[in-house]
């Protein structure tokens, strides 16, 4: 008689339980404002099956000018309130990286936050590549990073060929997952679909902004779609096993 009681939830789980994209870090670019949103963007996710979580605010020339003198302390005001409010869940400090002038400064000056194991999360321009992005991840590589590339699917300049180049040397790819939806876009769509035919995907990422994302996400894991491509990723996805 007291099961209107009992917590109930449509949200089905997601098939990974670590997200290596988002922007719930409060206040440190256009994603949280405040910690009472980054708290509830993280139970949002826990509530999708998320137990780890990466954080990578933005650090974009002239637009978000992170380092770890601005991401660092963001990042434990937030462990100090999820640890407040016991929220089992790990936290880990990374940051999508632009590929522009402020990049190659911190790299340069040794200020990055790779995630464990020296993966790092770059992004391009979506107008643009910068001169000189082959030789640039290459050298990353020879520096012992791993090189992820945010949302490809996203970049309208590339085509399939450039693709397959860029994963070949060693570019790893997180695709969106909000891209099967539509959300960004037919292009990023119909490209996400492709890579995912092709086995070039190995991460994907929530690029959590705000609760309209959070909502999307949680609608689109009970989809016969999302079905799809859990059969095709679960065996192949690194979400769960690169940081270890
Ligand atoms: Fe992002």
């Amino acid at each position: 008689m007291f099961n209107f009681l009992k917590r109930r939830s449509n949200i089905q789980q997601l098939f990974y339980h670590t997200d290596v994209h988002c922007h719930i870090l409060p206040g440190v670019d256009h994603g949280s404002p405040d910690i009472e949103t980054s708290l509830m963007l993280i139970e949002k996710e826990m509530e999708m099956g998320i137990n780890k979580i990466v954080t990578t605010s933005h650090v974009t020339d002239g637009v978000a000018e992170n380092s770890p003198a601005t991401l660092r302390p963001a990042f434990e005001k937030l462990k100090a309130a999820v640890e407040a409010k016991g929220l089992q869940v790990e936290l880990a400090l990374s940051a999508e990286y632009r590929i522009d002038d402020l990049f190659l400064s911190q790299l340069e000056n040794k200020e990055l936050l790779p995630y464990p194991n020296d993966y790092l999360l770059v992004e391009n321009s979506f107008q643009q590549e910068l001169l000189g992005f082959d030789d640039l991840m290459f050298n990353l590589q020879l520096k012992g990073f791993s090189p992820i590339l945010a949302h490809p699917e996203r970049y309208s300049y590339y085509n399939h060929d450039r693709y397959r180049h860029l994963h070949d040397s060693g570019v790893l790819f997180q695709a969106n997952v909000l891209s099967f939806t539509g959300y960004y876009g037919g292009r990023a769509y119909a490209t996400a679909m492709w890579m995912l035919q092709n086995d070039l995907i190995d991460f994907l990422g929530s690029d959590i902004h705000n609760e309209n994302h959070a909502r999307l996400l949680a609608e689109f894991t009970s989809t016969k779609e999302y079905k799809k491509i859990e059969a095709k990723l679960k065996d192949r996805l690194l979400n769960d096993t690169a940081f270890i």
